[in-house]
């Protein structure tokens, strides 16, 4: 079986994040969320991989590489535009041929990994099999409608009125009756190619469409409170590692990882938490549910329940900063110049959440 990735795409609910990075690396728990995807696939023995790649395709390429790393050979396909995901499919007809193969999004995190989907799709007498999520909200999703059999009968995107609760999450099997119907569905108002209509036609020619639940905690991190959702569930389930450098006036306790030439001085950190690679925290407080990546500075300043991206310095902050998303090379400072208020140089569509005067 082979595998094919999604990591191209628009990244419009990351902005301004995505307007230079490709969202699929933005790191959860300090490793890229891409890396999670493609070892779910290693570890179900699935191997050979496409990555379809878009604008970000270099860094992408940077950070994969010959997937040797990841026992795995990746082969990178170029998609022109981000004309949907059933076109992503469409243009890795070379790659795939008529093999059997699994979809995954490049965003897609799921916590128990996808073994037994993947064995359970060795059955040749299945043609497809999606993959169903019970969610509070079905209305923001493409959800499946089953019959009292268990069969799919129909995919409905963002329901309006209630047909179900069981979102379609972004891992998918198909064989090579995907082809007829990639070939056979029209972009839809958005313009794009949609893998719910895909799906569609396969049920409606009568294929055996396989709907199989996933019970451990499943995460799209196209936005940021998804981001930080998956960042505590992954943090949660580490134990302290300390191989950088902790001083004796610093305090680290509750499940914390300090990363090789990371240095901890005069601070405290409470787990769970990561601190990256040549990381300095000085005379600062890291709390709960914090990542911070490599080469970052965090000097008199505190920080909790964030993600914070390599290279960035946060330095003399009287405010604690929470349920933040930095990006990469973000200086956060003191200014010094008068009058006393805030500087701020954000790019296009940035989100800064001030405190108000209590009101
Ligand atoms: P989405 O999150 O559905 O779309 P998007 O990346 O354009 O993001 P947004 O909705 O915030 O604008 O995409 C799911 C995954 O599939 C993601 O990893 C990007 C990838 N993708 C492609 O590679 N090509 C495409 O044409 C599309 C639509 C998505």
């Amino acid at each position: 079986m082979k595998g094919l990735i999604l990591s191209g795409g628009k990244g419009t609910r990351l902005r301004p994040l995505t307007y230079t990075g490709a969202k699929q690396l933005v790191p959860v728990a300090n490793k890229p969320v891409l890396f999670y995807v493609i070892e779910d696939l290693v570890e179900a023995g699935v191997t050979d991989l496409g990555i379809v790649v878009g604008d970000t395709g270099d860094q992408i390429r940077e950070a994969v590489g010959d997937g040797s790393r990841f026992g795995a050979r990746v082969t990178y396909i170029q998609q022109e535009a981000p004309l949907g995901i059933a076109h992503g499919i469409k243009i890795s007809r070379d790659f795939l041929g008529d093999d059997r193969f699994v979809l995954f999004l490049g965003d897609n995190f799921i916590r128990d990994g996808i073994v037994p989907f993947v064995e359970a799709f060795q059955d040749d007498s299945l043609n497809a099999q999606i993959l169903l999520y019970k969610v509070p909200n079905p209305e923001a999703l493409g959800v499946a409608v089953l019959d009292e059999r268990g069969n799919v009968v129909r995919l409905v995107e963002k329901p309006k009125e209630f047909v179900s609760d069981l979102a379609v999450i972004g891992i998918y099997m198909f064989d090579h009756h995907v082809w007829e119907a990639v070939n056979a569905i029209k972009p839809s108002k958005r313009g794009e190619l949609e893998i719910t209509d895909t799906i569609q036609y396969l049920v409606d020619k009568g294929l055996n469409v396989k709907a199989s639940m996933v019970h451990g905690w499943w995460i799209d991190t196209g936005k940021m409170s998804d981001i930080l959702e998956a960042n505590r569930l992954v943090l949660d389930t580490f134990e302290t590692r300390i191989l950088g450098e902790v001083d004796a006036n610093s305090e680290v306790y509750n499940k914390v990882v300090v990363e090789r030439g990371a240095r901890i001085v005069n601070s405290i950190i409470r787990g769970p938490a990561i601190i990256g690679e040549e990381t300095q925290i000085v005379n600062s407080y890291i709390g709960p549910f914090t990542s911070i990546y490599h080469h970052c500075l965090i000097q008199d300043a505190e920080i909790e329940h964030s993600v914070v991206l390599e290279n960035c310095r946060i330095v003399d902050i009287d405010q604690r900063i929470e349920d933040s998303l930095i990006g990469r090379n973000v200086e956060i400072t003191r200014s010094p110049l008068k009058p006393r208020a805030y500087k701020l140089m954000l790019g296009d569509h940035s989100k800064v959440g001030l405190i108000g005067n209590g009101r």
